[in-house]
Protein backbone atom coordinates (compact mmCIF):
# COMPACT_ATOMS: atom_id res chain seq x y z
CA UNK A 1 0.00 0.00 0.00
CA UNK A 2 1.94 3.53 -0.70
CA UNK A 3 1.12 6.70 -0.83
CA UNK A 4 3.40 7.40 -3.63
CA UNK A 5 4.74 10.31 -3.54
CA UNK A 6 3.66 12.07 -6.23
CA UNK A 7 6.06 14.87 -7.23
CA UNK A 8 3.89 18.11 -6.25
CA UNK A 9 4.02 21.60 -7.60
CA UNK A 10 7.43 24.15 -7.13
CA UNK A 11 5.64 26.62 -4.77
CA UNK A 12 4.07 25.99 -1.16
CA UNK A 13 1.33 27.81 0.29
CA UNK A 14 -2.20 28.31 -1.49
CA UNK A 15 -4.48 25.24 -1.20
CA UNK A 16 -5.13 23.23 -3.93
CA UNK A 17 -8.97 23.75 -5.25
CA UNK A 18 -10.44 21.79 -8.35
CA UNK A 19 -9.77 23.70 -11.76
CA UNK A 20 -12.40 25.46 -13.35
CA UNK A 21 -13.66 23.27 -16.16
CA UNK A 22 -16.66 22.84 -18.51
CA UNK A 23 -16.75 19.32 -17.21
CA UNK A 24 -18.72 18.21 -14.09
CA UNK A 25 -16.76 14.67 -14.03
CA UNK A 26 -13.61 14.78 -11.53
CA UNK A 27 -12.50 11.93 -14.06
CA UNK A 28 -13.80 11.30 -17.38
CA UNK A 29 -12.25 8.35 -19.69
CA UNK A 30 -12.90 7.17 -23.10
CA UNK A 31 -11.36 4.31 -25.16
CA UNK A 32 -8.18 4.09 -22.82
CA UNK A 33 -5.71 1.37 -23.77
CA UNK A 34 -2.63 0.56 -22.64
CA UNK A 35 -0.35 -2.61 -23.26
CA UNK A 36 2.56 -4.33 -22.31
CA UNK A 37 4.82 -5.71 -25.26
CA UNK A 38 1.93 -6.96 -27.29
CA UNK A 39 -0.88 -7.69 -24.68
CA UNK A 40 -3.54 -5.27 -24.00
CA UNK A 41 -4.09 -4.95 -20.34
CA UNK A 42 -6.56 -2.29 -20.70
CA UNK A 43 -8.22 -1.46 -24.22
CA UNK A 44 -11.67 0.20 -24.42
CA UNK A 45 -11.71 1.68 -20.85
CA UNK A 46 -14.80 4.27 -20.07
CA UNK A 47 -15.21 5.79 -17.16
CA UNK A 48 -16.91 8.79 -15.79
CA UNK A 49 -16.79 10.01 -12.00
CA UNK A 50 -18.71 12.86 -10.94
CA UNK A 51 -17.58 15.00 -8.53
CA UNK A 52 -17.69 14.73 -4.59
CA UNK A 53 -18.74 10.99 -5.56
CA UNK A 54 -17.40 7.70 -4.58
CA UNK A 55 -16.39 5.37 -7.81
CA UNK A 56 -15.77 1.73 -7.27
CA UNK A 57 -13.85 -0.25 -9.63
CA UNK A 58 -14.63 -3.71 -8.98
CA UNK A 59 -12.79 -6.29 -10.92
CA UNK A 60 -10.74 -9.74 -10.09
CA UNK A 61 -7.23 -9.90 -10.31
CA UNK A 62 -5.49 -9.01 -13.73
CA UNK A 63 -8.73 -7.59 -14.83
CA UNK A 64 -6.66 -3.75 -15.54
CA UNK A 65 -7.32 -1.96 -12.00
CA UNK A 66 -4.52 -1.27 -11.26
CA UNK A 67 -3.48 -0.51 -14.89
CA UNK A 68 -6.21 1.79 -15.18
CA UNK A 69 -5.42 3.82 -12.25
CA UNK A 70 -1.78 4.46 -12.70
CA UNK A 71 -2.64 5.41 -16.45
CA UNK A 72 -5.08 7.72 -14.54
CA UNK A 73 -2.76 9.10 -12.09
CA UNK A 74 -0.28 9.50 -14.78
CA UNK A 75 2.12 7.23 -13.83
CA UNK A 76 1.63 5.24 -16.79
CA UNK A 77 0.81 6.80 -20.62
CA UNK A 78 -2.06 5.27 -22.29
CA UNK A 79 -1.82 4.25 -26.07
CA UNK A 80 -4.86 4.89 -26.68
CA UNK A 81 -7.49 6.95 -25.95
CA UNK A 82 -7.78 10.18 -23.86
CA UNK A 83 -8.50 10.95 -20.27
CA UNK A 84 -9.39 14.04 -18.00
CA UNK A 85 -8.69 14.08 -14.06
CA UNK A 86 -9.66 17.13 -12.34
CA UNK A 87 -10.26 18.83 -15.52
CA UNK A 88 -7.18 18.29 -16.69
CA UNK A 89 -5.71 15.92 -19.71
CA UNK A 90 -3.73 12.95 -18.22
CA UNK A 91 -1.02 12.94 -21.12
CA UNK A 92 -0.93 16.54 -21.80
CA UNK A 93 -1.09 18.02 -18.32
CA UNK A 94 0.37 15.42 -16.09
CA UNK A 95 1.48 18.01 -14.00
CA UNK A 96 -1.42 19.76 -13.23
CA UNK A 97 -3.37 16.36 -12.75
CA UNK A 98 -0.62 15.28 -10.08
CA UNK A 99 -1.02 18.52 -8.33
CA UNK A 100 -4.90 17.78 -7.81
CA UNK A 101 -4.53 14.04 -6.84
CA UNK A 102 -3.52 11.87 -3.68
CA UNK A 103 -2.97 8.02 -4.59
CA UNK A 104 -2.67 5.19 -2.25
CA UNK A 105 -1.75 2.14 -3.95
CA UNK A 106 -1.25 -1.55 -3.39
CA UNK A 107 2.36 -1.40 -1.83
CA UNK A 108 3.82 0.38 1.34
CA UNK A 109 5.81 3.63 1.06
CA UNK A 110 5.16 4.69 4.43
CA UNK A 111 8.75 3.83 6.42
CA UNK A 112 8.80 1.45 9.54
CA UNK A 113 11.12 2.46 11.54
CA UNK A 114 9.63 5.81 11.54
CA UNK A 115 6.52 7.03 13.81
CA UNK A 116 3.55 8.06 12.14
CA UNK A 117 3.61 11.53 12.53
CA UNK A 118 7.44 11.80 11.41
CA UNK A 119 6.23 9.96 8.12
CA UNK A 120 3.82 12.66 7.55
CA UNK A 121 6.22 14.85 8.09
CA UNK A 122 8.36 13.75 5.68
CA UNK A 123 6.21 13.60 3.14
CA UNK A 124 5.04 17.24 3.65
CA UNK A 125 8.30 18.16 3.62
CA UNK A 126 8.38 16.45 -0.18
CA UNK A 127 5.73 17.96 -1.16
CA UNK A 128 7.33 21.33 -0.29
CA UNK A 129 5.83 22.46 2.79
CA UNK A 130 7.91 24.09 5.07
CA UNK A 131 8.91 22.81 8.49
CA UNK A 132 6.10 24.13 10.63
CA UNK A 133 3.27 23.54 8.07
CA UNK A 134 4.33 20.36 7.42
CA UNK A 135 4.31 19.25 11.03
CA UNK A 136 1.32 21.00 11.45
CA UNK A 137 -0.46 19.18 8.70
CA UNK A 138 0.30 16.44 10.34
CA UNK A 139 -1.07 16.95 13.51
CA UNK A 140 -4.05 17.71 11.61
CA UNK A 141 -3.89 14.38 9.45
CA UNK A 142 -3.49 12.20 12.51
CA UNK A 143 -6.19 13.49 14.48
CA UNK A 144 -8.43 13.46 11.38
CA UNK A 145 -7.59 9.44 10.63
CA UNK A 146 -7.99 8.72 14.47
CA UNK A 147 -4.35 8.37 14.82
CA UNK A 148 -3.20 10.93 17.44
CA UNK A 149 -2.64 8.65 19.95
CA UNK A 150 -0.47 6.46 18.30
CA UNK A 151 1.02 9.24 16.29
CA UNK A 152 4.49 8.87 17.98
CA UNK A 153 4.80 5.00 17.88
CA UNK A 154 7.38 3.68 14.73
CA UNK A 155 4.69 2.45 12.24
CA UNK A 156 6.17 -1.30 13.17
CA UNK A 157 3.88 -1.25 15.69
CA UNK A 158 0.94 -0.14 13.94
CA UNK A 159 -2.53 -2.66 12.94
CA UNK A 160 -2.86 -2.82 9.52
CA UNK A 161 -6.21 -0.78 9.92
CA UNK A 162 -3.38 1.74 11.34
CA UNK A 163 -1.18 1.24 8.40
CA UNK A 164 -3.69 2.09 5.68
CA UNK A 165 -5.32 5.16 7.71
CA UNK A 166 -1.35 6.32 7.71
CA UNK A 167 -0.96 5.16 3.98
CA UNK A 168 -4.65 7.57 3.38
CA UNK A 169 -3.46 10.30 5.39
CA UNK A 170 -0.23 10.65 3.35
CA UNK A 171 -2.06 11.10 0.39
CA UNK A 172 -4.24 13.93 1.93
CA UNK A 173 -1.25 15.71 2.30
CA UNK A 174 -2.40 18.63 0.02
CA UNK A 175 -6.09 18.09 0.56
CA UNK A 176 -6.72 16.77 -3.20
CA UNK A 177 -10.02 16.53 -4.61
CA UNK A 178 -9.57 13.44 -6.42
CA UNK A 179 -8.12 10.51 -4.35
CA UNK A 180 -7.68 6.79 -5.61
CA UNK A 181 -7.32 3.91 -3.79
CA UNK A 182 -5.95 0.85 -5.24
CA UNK A 183 -7.54 -2.28 -3.02
CA UNK A 184 -7.27 0.17 0.16
CA UNK A 185 -8.54 -2.97 2.12
CA UNK A 186 -6.84 -5.96 1.16
CA UNK A 187 -5.09 -8.04 3.63
CA UNK A 188 -7.33 -6.33 6.50
CA UNK A 189 -9.27 -8.04 9.07
CA UNK A 190 -12.97 -7.02 9.42
CA UNK A 191 -12.02 -4.63 12.03
CA UNK A 192 -9.27 -3.22 10.15
CA UNK A 193 -11.41 -3.00 6.91
CA UNK A 194 -14.01 -1.10 8.80
CA UNK A 195 -11.61 1.33 10.17
CA UNK A 196 -10.53 2.05 6.32
CA UNK A 197 -13.82 2.59 5.40
CA UNK A 198 -15.01 4.95 8.04
CA UNK A 199 -11.89 7.10 6.80
CA UNK A 200 -12.88 6.98 3.06
CA UNK A 201 -16.54 8.31 3.91
CA UNK A 202 -15.25 10.86 6.38
CA UNK A 203 -12.92 11.64 2.83
CA UNK A 204 -16.30 11.96 1.00
CA UNK A 205 -17.80 13.67 3.50
CA UNK A 206 -15.08 16.19 3.04
CA UNK A 207 -15.69 16.76 -0.54
CA UNK A 208 -13.00 14.44 -1.74
CA UNK A 209 -13.96 12.30 -5.21
CA UNK A 210 -12.39 8.93 -4.43
CA UNK A 211 -12.06 6.30 -7.42
CA UNK A 212 -11.22 3.04 -5.05
CA UNK A 213 -10.62 -0.58 -6.77
CA UNK A 214 -11.60 -3.55 -5.10
CA UNK A 215 -12.22 -7.46 -5.37
CA UNK A 216 -14.53 -7.53 -2.95
CA UNK A 217 -18.62 -6.58 -4.20
CA UNK A 218 -19.58 -5.98 -0.50
CA UNK A 219 -16.74 -3.34 -0.37
CA UNK A 220 -18.30 -1.53 -3.62
CA UNK A 221 -21.38 -1.87 -2.32
CA UNK A 222 -20.92 -0.30 1.35
CA UNK A 223 -18.50 2.90 -0.31
CA UNK A 224 -19.52 3.41 -3.89
CA UNK A 225 -22.18 5.76 -5.45
CA UNK A 226 -21.92 4.03 -8.66
CA UNK A 227 -20.00 0.83 -9.79
CA UNK A 228 -17.86 -0.04 -12.78
CA UNK A 229 -17.25 -3.70 -13.23
CA UNK A 230 -13.91 -4.06 -15.19
CA UNK A 231 -13.24 -7.33 -17.01
CA UNK A 232 -10.07 -8.35 -19.42
CA UNK A 233 -9.40 -4.73 -19.47
CA UNK A 234 -12.59 -2.88 -20.12
CA UNK A 235 -15.91 -1.86 -18.10
CA UNK A 236 -18.37 -4.86 -18.42
CA UNK A 237 -21.51 -2.99 -16.92
CA UNK A 238 -21.51 0.05 -15.31
CA UNK A 239 -24.28 1.72 -12.57
CA UNK A 240 -25.51 2.15 -9.10
CA UNK A 241 -24.82 -0.90 -6.48
CA UNK A 242 -28.57 -1.15 -6.09
CA UNK A 243 -28.85 -1.36 -10.58
CA UNK A 244 -25.85 -3.70 -10.81
CA UNK A 245 -27.58 -5.55 -7.44
CA UNK A 246 -30.59 -5.68 -9.02
CA UNK A 247 -28.88 -6.73 -12.33
CA UNK A 248 -27.51 -9.98 -10.57
CA UNK A 249 -30.53 -11.06 -8.31
CA UNK A 250 -29.81 -9.65 -5.15
CA UNK A 251 -28.84 -11.09 -1.87
CA UNK A 252 -28.27 -14.91 -1.45
CA UNK A 253 -29.26 -17.45 1.33
CA UNK A 254 -27.28 -20.65 1.71
CA UNK A 255 -28.90 -23.31 3.38
CA UNK A 256 -26.41 -26.41 4.76
CA UNK A 257 -28.92 -29.51 5.59
CA UNK A 258 -27.56 -32.54 7.48
CA UNK A 259 -28.95 -35.02 5.21
CA UNK A 260 -27.69 -34.73 1.55
CA UNK A 261 -30.77 -37.35 1.10
CA UNK A 262 -33.08 -34.31 1.59
CA UNK A 263 -31.58 -32.12 -1.24
CA UNK A 264 -34.05 -32.34 -3.59
CA UNK A 265 -37.08 -31.69 -1.14
CA UNK A 266 -35.33 -29.23 0.27
CA UNK A 267 -34.68 -27.62 -3.15
CA UNK A 268 -38.55 -27.74 -3.82
CA UNK A 269 -39.42 -26.34 -0.26
CA UNK A 270 -37.02 -23.24 -0.61
CA UNK A 271 -38.04 -22.48 -4.23
CA UNK A 272 -41.52 -22.54 -3.15
CA UNK A 273 -40.72 -19.80 -0.14
CA UNK A 274 -38.60 -17.84 -2.14
CA UNK A 275 -40.08 -18.29 -5.45
CA UNK A 276 -36.41 -18.00 -7.01
CA UNK A 277 -34.49 -20.97 -8.99
CA UNK A 278 -32.40 -22.76 -6.44
CA UNK A 279 -29.20 -24.35 -7.23
CA UNK A 280 -27.50 -27.21 -5.09
CA UNK A 281 -23.86 -28.65 -4.40
CA UNK A 282 -24.92 -32.16 -3.40
CA UNK A 283 -21.04 -32.85 -2.26
CA UNK A 284 -21.70 -29.94 0.13
CA UNK A 285 -25.18 -30.70 0.97
CA UNK A 286 -25.97 -26.68 0.23
CA UNK A 287 -28.43 -25.19 -1.90
CA UNK A 288 -28.42 -21.61 -2.68
CA UNK A 289 -30.82 -18.98 -4.12
CA UNK A 290 -31.52 -15.43 -4.41
CA UNK A 291 -34.31 -13.49 -2.18
CA UNK A 292 -35.97 -10.21 -2.82
CA UNK A 293 -36.99 -9.44 0.68
CA UNK A 294 -34.04 -11.06 2.52
CA UNK A 295 -35.07 -11.03 6.29
CA UNK A 296 -38.58 -12.18 5.07
CA UNK A 297 -37.49 -14.66 2.76
CA UNK A 298 -34.97 -16.54 5.27
CA UNK A 299 -37.67 -17.30 7.67
CA UNK A 300 -40.19 -18.44 5.00
CA UNK A 301 -37.91 -21.08 3.51
CA UNK A 302 -36.88 -21.67 7.01
CA UNK A 303 -40.05 -22.29 8.27
CA UNK A 304 -40.95 -24.15 5.48
CA UNK A 305 -38.07 -26.61 5.67
CA UNK A 306 -39.10 -26.91 9.53
CA UNK A 307 -42.36 -27.91 8.64
CA UNK A 308 -41.15 -29.97 5.65
CA UNK A 309 -39.41 -31.98 8.57
CA UNK A 310 -36.22 -31.29 6.74
CA UNK A 311 -33.48 -30.97 9.14
CA UNK A 312 -30.29 -28.36 8.77
CA UNK A 313 -27.11 -27.69 9.96
CA UNK A 314 -27.20 -23.47 8.67
CA UNK A 315 -28.42 -20.87 7.23
CA UNK A 316 -26.53 -17.84 6.03
CA UNK A 317 -27.88 -14.90 4.25
CA UNK A 318 -25.11 -12.86 2.15
CA UNK A 319 -23.77 -10.84 -0.62
CA UNK A 320 -23.15 -12.38 -4.11
CA UNK A 321 -19.86 -13.01 -4.67
CA UNK A 322 -17.60 -11.58 -7.35
CA UNK A 323 -17.79 -14.86 -9.07
CA UNK A 324 -21.59 -14.91 -8.95
CA UNK A 325 -21.81 -11.60 -10.55
CA UNK A 326 -19.12 -12.56 -13.29
CA UNK A 327 -21.25 -15.51 -13.79
CA UNK A 328 -24.22 -13.52 -14.70
CA UNK A 329 -22.42 -10.59 -16.63
CA UNK A 330 -20.54 -12.46 -18.83
CA UNK A 331 -22.52 -15.87 -19.03
CA UNK A 332 -20.74 -19.20 -17.97
CA UNK A 333 -19.57 -19.95 -21.31
CA UNK A 334 -17.93 -16.77 -22.20
CA UNK A 335 -13.87 -16.43 -21.78
CA UNK A 336 -13.95 -13.17 -19.58
CA UNK A 337 -15.62 -15.08 -16.37
CA UNK A 338 -13.51 -15.65 -13.71
CA UNK A 339 -14.05 -19.03 -12.85
CA UNK A 340 -16.65 -22.33 -13.70
CA UNK A 341 -19.46 -22.78 -11.74
CA UNK A 342 -18.43 -25.39 -9.02
CA UNK A 343 -18.27 -28.92 -10.50
CA UNK A 344 -21.08 -30.07 -8.87
CA UNK A 345 -23.35 -27.59 -9.19
CA UNK A 346 -26.84 -28.11 -10.60
CA UNK A 347 -29.71 -26.12 -11.12
CA UNK A 348 -33.12 -27.33 -10.41
CA UNK A 349 -36.16 -26.01 -12.15
CA UNK A 350 -38.09 -23.61 -10.63
CA UNK A 351 -41.35 -24.25 -9.41
CA UNK A 352 -44.67 -22.49 -10.81
N1 LIG B 1 4.38 -3.70 -15.81
C1 LIG B 1 3.75 -4.69 -16.42
N2 LIG B 1 4.36 -5.44 -17.36
C2 LIG B 1 3.69 -6.44 -17.99
N3 LIG B 1 2.40 -6.77 -17.78
C3 LIG B 1 1.73 -6.06 -16.86
C4 LIG B 1 2.36 -4.98 -16.13
N4 LIG B 1 1.44 -4.45 -15.29
C5 LIG B 1 0.30 -5.16 -15.48
N5 LIG B 1 0.48 -6.10 -16.41
C6 LIG B 1 -0.55 -7.05 -16.89
O1 LIG B 1 -1.71 -6.32 -17.18
C7 LIG B 1 -2.88 -7.00 -16.77
C8 LIG B 1 -3.66 -6.12 -15.82
O2 LIG B 1 -2.90 -5.98 -14.62
P1 LIG B 1 -3.37 -5.05 -13.42
O3 LIG B 1 -2.25 -5.04 -12.45
O4 LIG B 1 -3.84 -3.75 -13.94
O5 LIG B 1 -4.61 -5.87 -12.85
P2 LIG B 1 -5.40 -5.66 -11.47
O6 LIG B 1 -6.83 -5.66 -11.83
O7 LIG B 1 -4.86 -4.50 -10.74
O8 LIG B 1 -5.07 -7.00 -10.67
P3 LIG B 1 -4.85 -7.25 -9.09
O9 LIG B 1 -6.22 -7.40 -8.51
O10 LIG B 1 -4.09 -8.54 -9.06
O11 LIG B 1 -4.08 -6.09 -8.53
C9 LIG B 1 -2.40 -8.30 -16.16
O12 LIG B 1 -2.49 -9.30 -17.13
C10 LIG B 1 -0.98 -8.03 -15.79
O13 LIG B 1 -0.20 -9.20 -15.83
MG1 LIG C 1 -3.99 -4.24 -8.92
Amino acid sequence: MASAPIPARSTAGAPVTPAATSTPSAISARGIGRRFKNTWALRGFDLEVGRGTVHGLLGPNGAGKSTAVRVLTTLLRPHEGTAEVAGHDVAAQGARVRYRIGLVGQNAAVDEILSGRQNLELFGRLYHLGVRAAARRADELLERFGLSETGKRPVSTYSGGMRRRLDLAAGMILSPPVMFLDEPTVGLDPRGRDEVWSAVRDLVDGGTTVLLTTQYLEEADQLADRISVIDAGHVIAEGTPAELKARIGGDRIDVVLRDEHALAEAAALVEGATGHTVRTAPRERRLSTEVDDRAASLTRAVRALDEGGVAVADVVLRSPSLDEVFLHLTGPDSAATTGPARPDENTTEAQR
